[in-house]
């Protein structure tokens, strides 16, 4: 019997997603006390939604999710992954030991297939079709993100040798370059080799960033892609230190993108201006709404003003008070506050309004590590 020969170009057929939802719930405080951080809307979508549509567009659609604390609450969310045209499959991480250990956890699932890993609370402004395409046709045993960062000292960092990655440190105190390793990584199996060969770091975690780099010292092809255009990858830095202000600014990166569109019920007294969205049950009344801006499902807005950059998401009530450039949280009420509400980021369920009965005074409910700037 004659072996048939394939003339076809050496190219990866099959390449499955796996993304990262597990970790600590407590950085991005106080919001993470209770959920899960890659759920915290940006625009009015949780950030995981986000990866879990840029794996979908980029033709993967079997995605494996690795879970840890707040499981329950990620897979309440996402569900089957029908809604996104993929089939999600849960993978529960024991405890949240590192990137490196969530891949193992994800071993079976993963089998022999090459993967592109997506850290849940990263957003890649363009997407990553043309990254996975890319690595379907150099076929390198790793394709690796890099963008230029302000504080490379909180991210991977890599140093390059005439274009290429020679060595890769996690969180230096004394980074040699400016390029932080972005939250996606391609693979082939062969980084379960490297990862089989690595140690617990110094902070007790298996390290991604120490598997590539025995990917590299081993003569693996490793390569590398720079993202250049300023805003194209944001990662997600508030999570260690709770930055309000990068969450913010991700808010705003996305609202500028969205098109306006009305579904809700919008009165004649309002006035909207820019591009607004008005989802679907809310409901305006006597009010100004000036974009980008999106006032989530079933909300009121009534005798308010909604400034620039500002997510209200779903059953919410802003009544008789002002609010721009900030994030509001689900079935949240805003009613009969004096002056503007300004980049503020507020949780679920919290009602801020005025007291009915006298001494006025200030009276505040706030959580652990909350922050409240008054007048
Ligand atoms: O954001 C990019 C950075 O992500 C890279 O520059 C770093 O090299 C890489 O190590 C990683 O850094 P962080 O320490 O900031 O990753 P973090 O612990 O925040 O976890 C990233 C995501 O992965 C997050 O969605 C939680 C999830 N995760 C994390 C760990 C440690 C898991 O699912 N399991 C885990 O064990």
């Amino acid at each position: 019997m004659v072996a048939a020969i394939s003339t076809a170009p050496c190219t990866i057929a099959r390449v499955k997603g796996l993304i990262l939802s597990g970790g600590k719930g407590t950085r991005l405080r106080p919001i993470t006390h209770t959920s899960a951080k890659q759920l915290v809307p940006i625009a009015n979508k949780p950030i995981l939604f986000y990866a879990i549509e840029a794996v979908v567009a980029a033709g993967i659609t079997d995605i494996g999710i690795i879970t840890g604390e707040t499981g329950a609450e990620v897979e309440a969310a996402a569900g089957d992954g029908s809604r996104f045209g993929a089939h999600l499959t849960y993978i529960p991480q024991a405890a949240p030991l590192g990137l490196a250990h969530a891949v193992l956890s994800a071993r079976a699932f993963l089998g022999a297939d090459s993967f592109v890993m997506y850290l849940g609370d990263n957003l890649i402004r363009h997407g990553i079709v043309p990254i996975v395409e890319s690595f379907k046709e150099t076929t390198p045993d790793a394709l690796i993100l890099l963008a230029r960062v302000p504080e490379p000292q909180h991210f991977g960092v890599a140093e390059l040798s005439d274009g290429k990655v020679v060595r890769l440190v996690e969180k230096p105190a004394h980074p040699v370059s400016d390029l932080a390793l972005v939250g996606v990584y391609l693979f082939n199996h062969t980084v379960f080799d490297a990862i089989d060969s690595i140690e617990y770091s110094a902070r007790g975690e298996l390290e991604i960033t120490d598997a590539i780099q025995k990917m590299i010292d081993g003569g693996r092809r490793v390569q590398s892609h720079l993202i250049t255009e300023p805003h194209e990858a944001m990662v997600a830095t508030w999570k260690d230190t709770g930055r309000l202000e990068d969450m913010l600014e991700a808010n705003r990166i996305v609202l500028d993108d969205l098109p306006a569109h009305i579904d809700g019920t919008v009165g004649d007294d309002v006035r909207l201006h820019g591009k607004v969205i008005v989802q679907s049950g809310a409901t305006l009344r006597n009010c100004t709404v000036r974009g980008p801006a999106i006032i989530g499902e079933n909300t009121v807005i009534d005798d308010a003003y909604i400034g620039p950059y500002t997510s209200i998401y779903y059953g919410c009530t802003v009544r008789r008070a002002e609010i721009e450039h900030s994030i509001v949280l689900e079935n949240s009420v805003i009613d009969d506050v004096d002056g503007r509400i300004e980049s503020s980021l507020i949780g679920k369920e919290c009602r801020i309004g005025r007291s009915p009965l006298r001494p006025r005074t200030i009276k505040l409910m706030v959580g652990d590590h909350s922050r409240v700037e008054l007048r």
